[in-house]
């Protein structure tokens, strides 16, 4: 299932994070990281001053030691420190960073805040304080380590270690968002509002919804293979292929299979009545039909659903096809009435409870050259179908759409960076998070509906680098693609990927 998404504006709540050109704001990236890198250093010089101030013997050294100190303190270390806070904080307002959108940030906010006031109200008089004591030591011969001396020594250090650990948060960049930030609420996909017209039993525990608008306006067009997002009275969202004709904007249907052990939505949809107002999302289309010189559809249970416009349009185009249809029994197949009327020989119907399991290997080794084959059904079905096409008809297209995202174990997640091409944003994904959730926080109005890998909706083009694709839209002869993405379960297998944003 793939198709260009409806985007929405972000939401009138939300502000969107300002934005600094990508090269002023690598510009000051460089900036802040020399003024902070050369902050360290000279903290570092003044613990190594601090300590040689206390160890020396010769109190002339021990006076110019802390005349020095003073003199950077009031020199290079208020340059650096103020250069890198202000930088520093500049960075995060002009970035999707924010001040106070990540603990990080906030936690170096923090720690240069602590910094900057003792610095001010301990440090430097006790620099002071010891130039004076150092004075008098010379002045009377005798060494005497007073006490600001003393803190000094102490004191240095700990602010080295404070300004070590706001470097290193910069680089981890550890703790995730702010809880308050998260609130940002994402912005309602478009949404089309429906009436629901007709309810059907199709088949033992299958049911046809029709679905018009309300005010009898057509509604989108749409072409075979595409689906909607039915939301439901409860706010559950779930996708249903399209199976009326395409040509008719007037009601679309969807055939909806009850499953009492799933999540709670075709039990709910079983249960609406006519009349009941709903909203449906797209359509969408993931499954498209492509041009071929023939065709084999392979449909298990209620995956006949996105296959039955497909052979309404190959047939009225005169094109070679043929259906393999399973299930568990007649009882069970949806559609058999509507399929009837086609050539009988074009159509294989197999009930499992009398005719096994349907031949698939016959079905595609007898399928001609350069056949597109089109399955829909049941995982099991779906994974056969996949590993006999090399060797069973090597020459064919393989098209599928999964019910649920495939049982896989694409291993490790890695971390890589993200970059908005045309936002100039650039992100990093951690392990531990999904793409589209790291993608929200700087772009909360992205659509996405399953975010599971099934649906489609979150898909972005890719301009540069190399999805890893753990979704479960893309044929196996379609995983090398680098022109799509789905960021809701995939990755990146380059460490930069570029996305169309
Ligand atoms: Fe459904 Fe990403 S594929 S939200």
């Amino acid at each position: 299932m793939s198709t260009p998404v409806a985007r929405t504006s972000p939401p009138s709540g939300s502000r969107a994070p300002r934005r600094l050109p990508q090269r002023w704001r690598r510009l000051l990236l460089a900036t802040h990281v020399i003024v902070a890198v050369a902050w360290i250093g000279v903290s570092a010089g003044m613990v190594a001053l601090g300590t040689m101030a206390l160890i020396t013997d010769d109190l002339a050294v021990v006076v110019g030691v802390y005349e020095a100190m003073a003199m950077f303190d009031e020199t290079i270390i208020t340059i650096t420190s103020v250069g890198a806070t202000l930088t520093g904080i500049l960075l995060a307002l002009l970035t999707p960073w924010g001040l106070f959108r990540h603990w990080w940030i906030l936690t170096k906010l923090v720690i240069t805040l602590a910094i900057f006031t003792s610095a001010f109200t301990l440090t430097h008089p006790w620099v002071l304080a010891s130039i004076d004591d150092a004075r008098a030591s010379l002045e009377s011969g005798s060494r005497l380590i007073t006490e600001p001396q003393e803190m000094i020594t102490a004191g240095s250090p700990v602010m080295l270690l404070m300004l070590t650990t706001a470097a290193v948060i910069s680089f981890y960049k550890p703790w995730g968002r702010i809880r308050r930030s998260n609130r940002t609420p994402a912005a309602k996909p478009a949404e089309t509002p429906v009436v629901l017209r007709e309810v059907r039993q199709e088949a033992e525990g299958v049911v046809s919804l029709e679905l018009a608008d309300p005010q009898g306006r057509p509604l989108p067009q749409w072409v075979p293979g595409a689906h909607v997002d039915l939301v439901l009275p409860s706010g559950k969202v779930r996708q249903y292929s399209l199976c009326s004709d395409p040509g008719d904007t007037g009601t679309y249907r969807v055939g909806i299979l009850r499953e009492p052990e799933g999540r709670g939505g075709s039990v709910e949809a079983h249960a609406l009545r006519p009349g009941q107002a709903l909203a449906i999302r797209g359509p969408r289309n993931n499954f498209p039909l492509a041009d071929a010189p023939a065709y084999l559809f392979i449909a298990g249970g209620i995956g006949i659903t996105p296959l039955i416009p497909m052979l309404h349009q190959v047939a009225a185009a005169g094109k070679p096809w043929r259906l393999v249809y399973g299930g568990r029994s007649f009882m069970t197949m949806a559609y058999l009435d509507e399929l009837r009327q086609f050539v009988p020989q074009q159509i294989q119907l197999v009930p499992q409870d009398t005719a096994g399991l349907p031949d698939l290997e016959g079905a595609l080794r007898g399928a001609p050259e350069g056949c597109a084959v089109y399955c829909c059904g049941p995982e099991g079905l779906i994974n056969a179908v996949e590993q006999l096409v090399p060797t069973a008809c090597p020459s064919g297209q393989l098209h599928v759409e999964r019910f649920a995202a495939a049982d896989v174990d694409h291993g490790e997640k890695v971390p890589f960076e993200l970059e908005l091409a045309r936002s100039e944003q650039q992100l990093h994904v951690p392990a531990d998070r999904s793409t589209l959730e790291v993608l929200r926080e700087v772009r909360p109005e992205l659509d996405a509906s399953c975010e599971d890998g099934v649906c489609g909706t979150c898909v972005l083009s890719v301009l540069s680098g190399v999805p890893e694709h753990r979704d479960s839209i893309l044929a196996s002869t379609e995983r090398d693609r680098t022109d799509v993405f789905y960021p809701c379960v995939s990755r990146a297998r380059s460490q930069r990927l570029v996305v169309d944003l």
